[in-house]
């Protein structure tokens, strides 16, 4: 594939040890002609509720098959559109196409059609959707339009439009609308409105050049180059960038602009992991605040490639993002479905010791799968949130357990102010990739008080650990027996039952 030989000699020549492209080199990819059904396969089957070992009960999986990145998310008239990297054809990584979800309050999920299957230009990989409300493109008041990469021979990108409300898209007849015949990694756009300037910005990711690519267009179909972001950085200059976003939030009495970009492999526990950068967007470039970089939305193993929702009410800034790894995605011990998106989030900058971070808090529709509070574990079940307050200046440690004695322990280290998460063989299943044992997942407290409260999310296979106000995240998968239904080691636990979306 020429895509890996390219990776390859970027390796060398960076002097990278891994090259993270192998991922798409899992499984062959079968010819065009070969590989486009008349009539793409609906995946769902109508199931009601879903037993298998591991599956999760509140977060998004498909029925079956292999996902990856969330893509084209758009919030149209009431519905939540999540499409994603599907395999409409096996649950590994291939064929890859648009699957396509829809909820109207972020929790429920109902599977559709696969959206958009490989064309002519190649797979169809990860991308955004935006709504024409003032039909710039001329495809309809109020088109969807989806700008995606095609992966064939080269990286290009693409316009698709729906005027179905999302449930299938027609190719623009002028694609590719950025075509490249001379990058090896050029993907995953993501189209927002500038209003300062009128118009709309695309950011591009490149891969082992760690750039991100600014375009900018007026009718969303003729595009043109804005500016190139990079960092002298090199903490941040590792694996390849990918699935950029660019945001803005209200910080203190004005605002700033938040560039966020998924790197792979150069995560912060291995693997892969979503940086950011906090600064200003003037229309043309952004520019990085002075911080600490790199800056991690999440600290765990198991949050990559998350965008957020365009065209959302009040602003909101709400992001979802694939609850795996490129380290041993292709491994965990899933069917007939591999991958599941973490819960969706609410983003927002806090200010902690005088400077701002990304925050990342679980929505507040939860509250509608949300039982009574309890002091009492009882009858928990499979899914559950807990609450209760750690004290920050001594150094203990609390468990997350199950009646089969598996356990995750995590560590609250007030020397180093940092919370580490212990993903050992004592959490469940480990053995299915050598990548998947973590002794130490670690993130900063983020926090200058003396006292943390944590929330804390269990399902059948993950566990997601912020504080309240979302400046500290632990996402891991976990493969217990059964789902940890207790917490030892800390005082005063709030438990709640949060019921299964299926
Ligand atoms: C990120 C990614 C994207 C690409 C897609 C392919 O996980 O590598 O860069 O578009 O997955 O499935």
């Amino acid at each position: 594939m020429k895509f890996i030989n390219i990776c390859l000699l970027a390796a060398l020549v960076t002097g990278a040890a891994a090259c993270g492209d192998d991922k798409f080199d899992l499984q062959p990819t079968p010819p065009v002609e070969n590989d486009t059904p008349d009539n793409p396969e609906t995946p769902g089957d109508g199931a009601t509720s879903r037993n298998e070992q591991y599956r999760p009960q509140i977060h998004f999986t498909p029925a079956k098959n292999w996902i990856n990145d969330p893509n084209g998310m758009v919030y149209v008239d009431g519905v939540y559109h999540l499409y994603y990297q599907y395999n409409p054809q096996g649950n590994s990584w291939g064929n890859m196409s648009w699957g396509h979800a829809t909820s109207t309050d972020l929790v429920h999920w109902t599977e559709q059609g696969v959206a958009m299957v490989r064309n002519e230009w190649g797979d169809i990989f990860s991308g955004s959707a935006i709504v024409d409300k003032d039909n710039v493109a001329g495809f309809g008041k109020n088109a969807i339009l989806a700008f995606y990469t095609a992966s064939g021979e080269h990286q290009q990108q693409c316009l698709a439009y729906s005027t179905d409300g999302g449930a299938t898209y027609t190719q623009y007849e002028g694609n590719p609308v950025i075509p490249n015949s001379v990058l090896g990694d050029f993907r995953d756009p993501k189209v927002v409105w500038h209003k300062e300037s009128n118009k709309w910005i695309m950011a591009l990711a490149l891969g082992w050049s760690h750039q991100i690519e600014f375009w900018g267009s007026t009718d969303l179909k003729n595009w043109s180059r804005l500016s190139t972001f990079t960092t002298t950085n090199d903490r941040c200059n590792i694996g390849q960038w990918e699935c950029p976003d660019l945001i803005r939030l209200p910080y203190k009495d004005g605002e700033k602009w938040v560039l966020i970009v998924s790197n792979n492999p150069g995560g912060p526990v291995g693997g892969s992991g979503t940086e950011y950068f906090i600064g200003d967007f003037d229309g043309e470039s952004f520019t990085a605040m002075d911080l600490d970089y790199p800056l991690w939305l999440d600290y765990g193993a198991d949050n990559y490639a998350g965008v957020t929702w365009s065209n959302m009410p009040d602003s909101r800034a709400v992001m979802i993002g694939w609850m795996n790894n490129w380290n041993y995605s292709g491994d965990v011990p899933c069917n007939p479905w591999r991958s599941a998106m973490t819960l969706p989030r609410e983003l927002t900058l806090q200010e902690v010791n005088g400077s701002p971070l990304l925050a990342t808090t679980v929505v507040k529709e939860m509250e509608a799968i949300a039982g009574e509070w309890n002091v009492s574990n009882d009858g928990i079940g499979d899914a559950w949130e807990a609450r209760f307050n750690i004290d920050l200046t001594t150094n203990s440690v609390f468990r997350l357990e199950n009646s089969y004695g598996q356990y995750m322990e995590v560590e609250v280290n007030a020397a180093a102010r940092k919370l580490i998460v212990k993903r050992t063989s004592t959490t469940g299943e480990t053995r299915f990739n050598n990548m998947f044992s973590l002794p130490s997942i670690s993130s900063p407290f983020n926090c200058d008080d003396k006292e943390m409260e944590l929330h804390v999310f269990v399902d059948r296979s993950s566990v997601e650990i912020m504080n309240a106000t979302g400046t500290m995240c632990l996402t891991n998968l976990v493969f217990p027996r059964e789902s940890y239904n207790r917490i030892s080691g800390v005082e005063d636990v709030s438990y709640r039952k949060l019921s299964s979306i299926w």
